[in-house]
């Protein structure tokens, strides 16, 4: 008799979701207070723009943002690294993202943990896009045309489904990810880099301080 045929995800990549991790009263100061700051242009886009780097300590309202989501951090760490460290944002900064305007495929140096809460609606055509790393520069082989089904294993890319205000998107700094054009209104998100303050991999560790 033979048992059952499996198929074993190997490796999977971490994205955590939580919703409402931020109260709509402290939505709405972020979006009054740091949407007139987003004064610096971006490169992929002349509807994009955001702040300056931000620390906590910059405004009482980051303060009260980072004691909210810190704790989300902890718990997505727990998946990165097998233990509840301790985290630190090191910086967040508020991304206005207009109609038409987009951000290009990207990821965060020098950092660990990435995350983005949503301050507004989000229109359906600019949900986060993430996205499998491009290969190497050699020839490409693929097998893609309208008979192929797409699952984790085959998908080049996964869109995130529709946040509402104040839900929190946690990944890796290292994973690709990007906003396909805005067909909607104004897009307003708060963007944050995390680092644990410590990695030990048996006694050969690293401290960090952002
Ligand atoms: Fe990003």
């Amino acid at each position: 008799m033979s048992g059952q045929d499996e198929v074993v995800g190997l490796f999977p990549t971490p994205v955590m979701r939580a919703p409402g991790v931020l109260p709509p009263a402290l939505v709405d100061a972020l979006v009054t207070h740091f949407s007139a700051q987003a004064l610096q242009p971006n490169n992929s886009s002349d509807a994009l723009s955001h702040t300056r780097m931000l620390q906590p300590s910059d405004s009482p309202l980051l303060v009260e943002a980072a004691a909210l989501i810190t704790p989300k951090i902890a718990e997505f760490g727990r998946h990165l690294f097998g233990e509840t460290l301790g985290w630190a944002i090191k910086e967040m900064w508020v991304n206005v993202l207009d109609t038409g305007g987009r951000q290009s495929m990207h990821n965060h140096a020098n950092s660990f943990a990435s995350g983005v809460v949503y301050l507004t609606e989000t229109h359906d055509s600019a949900r986060t896009v993430f996205m499998k790393s491009p290969g190497g520069n050699d020839f490409s082989l693929k097998n893609d045309h309208a008979g192929v089904v797409t699952g984790p294993y085959n998908a080049e890319k996964w869109v995130s489904p529709s946040p509402s205000p104040g839900d929190l998107m946690l990944f890796p700094s290292y994973l690709m990810h990007a906003v396909p054009p805005n067909a909607g209104e104004r897009r307003i998100t708060l963007a944050l880099n995390a680092i644990p303050t410590r990695l030990d991999s048996w006694g050969y560790s690293l401290s960090f301080n952002g």
